[in-house]
């Protein structure tokens, strides 16, 4: 469908041949990625022609959903139509060749890909298989995403495990190295069995420093669960060099799947990144008769296809999975990454320029804590960056008028903490209900607003949305 040979993408009036994709620039170079922005936005935007995105808005918010790009668009469709002529096949494409093609991309064995229904499920189900013991703690970021935070709470009802948190200093030059030694002061030798935390997270777009947070897990034998929501399509996922044992990763959003598709990595083997032994785990939903009762993982077990067996699925979609991750690695992954992560930079520095740097709503200096969401609130105000109505109405008119989608607000309804936590008070609607990474004292941030910075948009989108946004200002508050 991608054409042989030399055509990365073929689709109507698009053609990256091999040749624009052969120098794919390392760096950023210079402030704000100029210069590997001018050198990269003709590619991106012959890239941009495979996506349908309505030209009436700019849809800046690739971590809600993607768009699939055309070619796998137009396949997944005559899939559907295969399916619908002939519904006897299970399979429109063997299982095992669509993990292979997401394997290849994301850095992982075979073995270690399961096809998921999306980020919530594969990690509803890496959590529900741990091998919990009454008295077991888990180490959260006070950043975690609602549906994780569910599936928290309700493990940690059903077995006796005690949730803790760490909390993440969010100032604009806040280190990676600060967010491990806080991640460390929560470790319970013996006690913490295992810490889960998004790369990047939903409500500012943090990268959690993932490889040192596994090196820290694994010096105290501790099981590492990443939300990898935004991570797979955003970012160049060598999973085997980042030694973590368990992802949930969205197929859907950055990596430009179907709805409902998502990759759950499992860790299944001893990996110079990661050499502990690997932790017991339960499977929550297989079909498979064979596989270990007990959560253990003997020698050749495919616990991947283990948990990619499970009823009769469209297939379809899963296919059409494998193809978005392929078309990826045909553009190159480092590739998409540099030009992602240059563009935020670039709308940061023109957000900072319009409204001050107290504008950017997470650390914006150390590299490692980059991604390609960013999280702002544009109004000096207190009474305003802390008021929900009013954040709700600078969103919406932002689309009405503007037509921008925008995201808005924290952890809804404050994450971890709640009642009868009697600092649930402290935390008002709408906030990222952090904590002081020293005291674990409640230390709300104020209510962001979130775009990203997905390879079908330019500069000239985020020069745009910097005016409107300055306007909307204006209008709002007089
Ligand atoms: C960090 C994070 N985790 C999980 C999810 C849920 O994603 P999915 O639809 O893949 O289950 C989201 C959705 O925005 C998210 O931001």
């Amino acid at each position: 469908m991608f054409g042989a040979g030399a055509i990365a993408i073929s689709v109507p009036n698009l053609n990256l041949r091999a040749e624009d994709n052969t120098t794919p620039p390392k760096s950023v170079s210079g402030p704000g990625g100029g210069t590997l922005l001018d050198r990269e936005e003709p590619f991106f935007a012959k890239f941009a022609k495979s996506f349908i995105i309505s030209g009436e808005h700019k849809y800046l918010v690739a971590s809600q959903k993607g768009s699939m790009p055309i070619p796998v668009i137009k396949h997944f469709k005559e899939g559907l139509d295969q399916i619908a002529k002939d519904p006897f096949p299970v399979y429109i494409e063997p299982s095992e060749v669509t993990r292979a093609k997401i394997a290849k991309g994301y850095g992982a064995r075979v073995d270690e890909i399961a096809i998921a229904r999306n980020t919530t499920d594969a990690i509803s189900q890496i959590l529900s298989g741990i091998d919990w013991r009454q008295g077991d703690e888990i180490l959260c970021s006070t950043l975690e995403y609602p549906n994780c935070v569910a599936t928290v709470r309700r493990v940690a009802a059903r077995f006796g495990v005690t949730v803790r948190q760490f909390g993440v200093p969010l100032r604009p030059d806040t280190e990676a190295e600060e967010i491990t030694d806080s991640t460390r002061r929560c470790i319970k030798p013996g006690k913490t069995k295992a810490m889960f935390f998004s790369c990047p997270t939903q409500p500012n777009g943090v990268a959690l420093p993932a490889r040192r947070l596994a090196d820290l897990a694994q010096q105290n034998g501790v099981i590492t669960i990443v939300d990898g929501a935004h991570y797979g399509g955003m970012f160049d996922p060598r999973l085997d060099e980042i030694g973590i044992d368990f992802w949930g990763i969205s197929g859907h959003k950055w990596q430009c799947g179907p709805g409902g598709t998502g990759i759950l990595y499992v860790r299944n083997a001893l990996l110079p990144s990661n050499s502990t032994p690997l932790p017991r785990f339960n499977l929550v939903r297989s079909g498979d008769l064979d596989a270990p009762t007990d959560g253990s993982r003997p020698a050749g077990f495919d616990i991947g296809a283990a948990l990619s067996l499970y009823g009769f699925p469209e297939s379809a979609d899963w296919r059409a999975l494998g193809e978005s991750c392929a078309m990826w690695d045909r553009i190159g992954r480092e590739r998409i990454q540099n030009y992602i992560l240059a563009l935020a930079d670039y709308a940061r520095q023109k957000l900072i320029a319009a409204f001050g740097e107290q504008s950017i709503l997470q650390p914006c200096r150390d590299p490692e804590l980059k991604s390609g969401i960013v999280a702002f609130n544009p109004f000096p105000k207190p009474e305003h960056r802390r008021n929900l109505k009013f954040s709700e109405e600078f969103k919406s008119r932002m689309f009405k008028e503007c037509g921008y989608h925008i995201g808005c607000g924290g952890l809804g309804r404050k994450g971890l903490t709640r009642e009868p936590d009697p600092d649930a008070a402290v935390f008002f609607d709408g906030c990222i209900p952090n904590r002081d990474p020293i005291t674990n004292k409640p230390d709300p941030a104020d209510i962001p607003f979130r775009i990203g910075t997905p390879a079908w948009c330019n500069r000239n989108d985020y020069n745009r949305f910097v005016d409107d946004c300055r306007e909307m200002v204006k209008k709002m508050t007089g």
